[in-house]
């Protein structure tokens, strides 16, 4: 039977192609979206999460608007220096059709949970407020889940956002510490790993080459993250793979070395957002969570490249996009 995921997001442009590699992925049954702040303001990351689950007719899945803002620390810069104004590259289009469920996401997350005990993967590819709240409003969550797989974070590997920290963990650390130390199986797929997964112009050429709606739509969106990675890291066209590679993680997580140990949340100070490993089992009391620290980036490359560029089996609407 296929697992029952959430997709807690802020798409984004790599939230985006995560967002659609689980909808072509069959081991894998999304049952909603929830948004959150952090690539872009939360009106536009709800807007987008409803776009992704429309682009390939997938209109039954519900979408939960999420959090605005962090749970203790000021909102900061919103991410549209590396998505675009829009989230999406500044290819503003068309409004959903959909709208959000009246439903908040953390109490989305809660219904799934009661409803499906043991059951439900919550992967989280944004700011942890959701999920913190969600546990925060009810601790049996953290018994109710199946596993919470977590892009973000950097145990041996400088950050993204500030010399040791990774956004998603730095947008969020009071909730990325609840999440952290809930006790539910975490697993936190970081920038050691994601780093390491590639997107050649070789590659993104290769991908578009497939015509189908989901590379076209991504034909479209990634040359402004290109430009984000060539700017900041010099990468002349190539990209980092964030957020498919915690979707690949969960379909081939033997592609992944991830040793469990226990993790600490900075969450003041210079180091904000650091996600600390304590590599020698110093610290008494802590939950373990699975690390990864090893990948094998060319499986899954291979593994999203095969998912993009097949025929989707259940796309429910096959008419052009205008
Ligand atoms: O650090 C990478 C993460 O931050 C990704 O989830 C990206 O989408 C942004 O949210
Ligand atoms: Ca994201």
């Amino acid at each position: 039977m296929a697992e029952k995921i959430i997709i807690d997001t802020d798409p984004g442009i790599d939230d985006a192609m995560a967002i659609l590699l689980a909808l072509r992925s069959p081991e894998l049954d999304v049952i909603g979206l929830t948004s959150v702040f952090g690539n872009a303001t939360i009106e536009v990351t709800t807007q987008n999460a409803l776009r992704l689950v429309e682009l390939e007719g997938h209109y039954g899945i519900p979408v939960a608007r999420g959090c605005d803002r962090p749970l203790v620390v000021p909102l900061g810069e919103v991410g549209t220096y590396v998505h675009g104004e829009d989230g999406l590259g500044n290819t503003f289009p068309p409004p959903p059709k959909g709208k959000p469920l009246s439903l908040h996401a953390a109490q989305f997350i809660l219904e799934a949970l009661r409803r499906f005990p043991g059951e439900v993967t919550l992967l989280a590819l944004g700011p942890l407020t959701n999920l913190a709240l969600a546990v925060s409003l009810d601790r049996e969550a953290a018994t109710l889940a199946r596993r919470v797989v977590i892009m973000g974070g950097a145990a041996a590997t400088r950050g993204n956002i500030s010399p040791v920290a990774e956004a998603n963990i730095y947008n969020d650390p009071h909730a990325a510490a609840i999440v952290f130390g809930a006790g539910w199986p975490v697993t936190m797929v970081g920038l050691d790993v994601t780093t390491r997964v590639v997107m050649t112009p070789e590659y993104w050429e290769r991908l578009y080459q497939a015509g189908n709606r989901v590379t076209d739509f991504l034909r479209a969106i990634t040359p402004f993250y290109q430009r984000f990675h060539d700017q900041f890291y010099g990468m002349k066209g190539a990209t980092h793979t964030h957020d498919p590679t915690a979707v690949a993680y969960l379909l081939a997580p033997e592609c992944f070395e991830a040793p469990e140990l226990s993790v600490y949340v900075e969450t003041q100070g210079r180091c904000m957002g650091q996600t600390v490993v304590d590599w020698y089992g110093q610290w008494e009391g802590m939950p373990r969570v699975k690390v990864c620290l090893g990948v094998d980036a060319e499986a899954v490359l291979d593994l999203i490249y095969d998912r993009l560029t097949k025929p989707a089996e259940d796309v429910e609407d096959e008419t052009p996009l205008d």
